[in-house]
């Protein structure tokens, strides 16, 4: 499943939300845990690949938390309360797959509030216990991950509750943009990109995409940073769960089969992010869809390194870019969109571990080894 495409327009909103970022990544700044996470570079991977070379951004250290997600959370929430500086005890309520709503629930708690999780039923025991670790309330909803989105949504129309979803819908798109500004500070934390020296210093960037709205931000900030001479993108997703490539090629947010699980929690999404998909469908050269396999993959791949790589601890959609690299160098079925990417011995390639081991006794199974101290 692939879709090779034009990526000749900007996204909407990049000026507004650069300056969002800008206010960020100042908020951020003033944070105790925060710090830039470590971009790696991969010698041994992007040989065996066959790609110039290859940087992973390594979000496991994360706040402390294991993912990039509090970058969004936290700033939607410090934004919220700035503009509403009277509001007494509140509650903060989402959705999530695990990430998210931890990190909802870290930055309430940080902000002296209160926050209620929504989570599918399936979510691994691991997950739910760091959230509720943060202090929060968790919900389980047997329909899964989209349905959690929609009772999150009528539990603050209901009860008084501020939504800080991660996803956009037709009317609530301010607080999805605070998220999205608050992810830039992940690629603001490549500058001075490692080898800066001729320009662009990047040829591919590869992002995977559950709603989309991380991809989307990132992508945004490509095109703020470099216009036309930006590098070829591409958008990674689980095979069943690729709500981002069937709007694209629907022109609009299309709910795909719930039903279908992937082992990429954090992606397992039936319907994309109306503001993302926007974005997305004018401004990247490719989407491409994986099957699990290829992110177990990854995960054991990056966990035994060759040469002076590091080893990196990624979770199952946190390795999901990586298994996108992987099988577009390895796998026939995409040929074409390594063709359409340029992708060669000359590529400077860009990809994100999103998260560490989120579930360690998972990350134990899949690897063979417990989660390394
Ligand atoms: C580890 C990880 N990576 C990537 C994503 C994708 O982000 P988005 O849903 O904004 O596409 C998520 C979402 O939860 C995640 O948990």
């Amino acid at each position: 499943m692939h879709l090779l495409l034009e990526g000749s327009c900007a996204p909407p909103r990049m000026a507004e939300l650069a300056a969002l970022a800008d206010e960020a990544l100042a908020f951020h700044r003033t944070i105790d845990e925060y710090a830039p996470t470590p971009c790696h570079r991969l010698d041994g991977l992007a040989h065996e690949l066959g790609v110039g070379s290859l940087w992973l951004k390594d979000e496991s250290s994360r706040f402390g938390l294991g993912a990039f997600k509090a970058l969004g959370a936290s700033f939607a929430i410090e934004r919220w309360l700035r503009d509403h500086p009277r509001s007494g005890p509140v509650t903060f309520t989402t959705a999530t797959d695990g990430n998210h709503g931890r990190a909802v629930a870290w930055s309430a708690r940080r902000a002296g509030h209160r926050a209620v999780v929504f989570i599918p039923a399936h979510a691994s025991p691991a997950r739910v216990a760091a959230i509720e670790a943060e202090g929060a309330e968790v919900i389980p909803v047997a329909e899964g991950y989209d349905a959690a989105v929609r009772q999150a949504h009528a539990a603050a129309v209901a009860r008084g509750w501020v939504a800080i979803q991660d996803t956009a819908t037709p009317g609530y798109e301010t607080i999805p943009e605070w998220i999205a500004a608050g992810y830039w500070t992940h690629a603001r934390e490549l500058e001075p990109f490692p080898h800066a020296g001729a320009r662009p210093e990047v040829d591919l960037v590869l992002l995977h995409a559950g709603v989309g709205t991380w991809a989307a931000a990132i992508v945004a900030y490509y095109w703020h940073r470099y216009g036309a001479r930006r590098p070829r993108i591409a958008i990674v997703e689980p095979t069943t769960a690729a709500c981002i490539l069937a709007g694209v090629k629907a022109g609009a947010a299309v709910a795909i089969d719930a039903t279908r699980r992937t082992v990429m929690a954090g992606l397992d999404c039936a319907l994309a992010s109306t503001t993302a998909l926007a974005a997305l469908r004018e401004s990247v050269d490719a989407c491409f869809a994986i099957d699990d396999a290829w992110t177990l993959a990854a995960m054991r791949r990056l966990s035994t390194p060759t040469g002076a790589d590091p080893e990196v601890i990624a979770g199952e959609s946190g390795a999901a870019s990586v298994a996108g690299l992987m099988a577009l160098t390895t796998d026939p079925v995409l040929a074409p969109v390594a063709e359409h990417l340029r992708v060669g011995p000359e590529s400077r390639v860009v990809v994100w571990s999103t998260e560490g081991a989120t579930d360690p006794t998972h990350w134990e199974a899949v690897v063979g080894r417990p989660v390394p101290a």
